[in-house]
């Protein structure tokens, strides 16, 4: 595939200070659009009773009240975000559920998974997330998800993508990126190919469009 990656070139504390600000906002602005890519990407993980699951950039939280109530009281799920506006939205959501006892939180890069012993893991998940690291720190983070599942162990991601050629929605989602990254963060990625090159083994990937742009749920496993 020759198609690019756009670079990702605002810092980790202008990321924070950005998703801090749109926290409260999150779930107007997002919410209704994404729920339903982030509900097949949890359909293709299907966290099982007793599992334990990690979710990166869980945001509002609401697919850790999914994973919660997946696993049930046996399992536990840990989720890791850069902005602490966020958490505390995603902190008071679990606890309106009752689940925050099977659920723990973290504020974190999630480049930096070392808080996770290896081998030790169900499942992850990532929505809307792998997409706003930067090219060099996609590996990282995909070899972190690697080193801390189990064999066996699961990775669901859901993200923006492009097809060869881009179409128009894409060139100018691109465009807004480059000049605009608070507004259009997130930018297409290619998760498939990138799993494979971190040595996961596709078990499927489902590509559909949300307001023109190409979105793919792609899960992997470790072997
Ligand atoms: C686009 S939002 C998606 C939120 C949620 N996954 C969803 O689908 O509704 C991205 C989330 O990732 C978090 N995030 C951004 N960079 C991160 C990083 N380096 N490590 C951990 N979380 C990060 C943001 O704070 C935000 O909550």
């Amino acid at each position: 595939m020759n198609l690019s990656v756009s670079r990702v070139n605002r810092s980790k504390e202008a990321a924070r200070a950005s998703y801090n600000r749109l926290s409260g906002w999150y779930d107007f602005v997002a919410g209704s659009t994404e729920k339903k890519y982030r509900d097949r990407g949890l359909e293709a993980l299907s966290a099982q009773p007793g599992e334990k699951i990690l979710e990166i950039g869980f945001g509002t939280g609401h697919c850790l009240v999914s994973l919660a109530r997946s696993v049930g009281a046996q399992g536990r799920v840990t989720g890791v975000d850069l902005s602490d506006g966020m958490l505390a939205i995603a902190r008071e959501r679990l606890q309106k559920e009752g689940l925050s006892d099977r659920v723990d939180l973290r504020l974190g890069d999630a480049a930096n998974l070392d808080f996770i012993e290896a081998g030790t893991l169900d499942g992850v998940f990532m929505s809307f997330t792998l997409e706003l690291f930067d090219n060099p720190e996609i590996p990282r983070v995909l070899a972190e998800c690697y080193r801390i599942l189990k064999p066996g162990g699961r990775l669901a991601v859901v993200s923006m993508t492009k097809n060869d050629p881009p179409g128009i929605p894409v060139r100018i989602y691109e465009w807004f990126h480059e000049a605009m990254p608070n507004y259009a963060d997130c930018r297409p990625i290619f998760a498939r190919q990138s799993m494979e090159e971190s040595g996961f083994k596709i078990e499927s990937a489902d590509a559909s469009m949300m307001w023109g742009l190409p979105v793919q749920v792609v899960l992997g496993a470790k072997p």
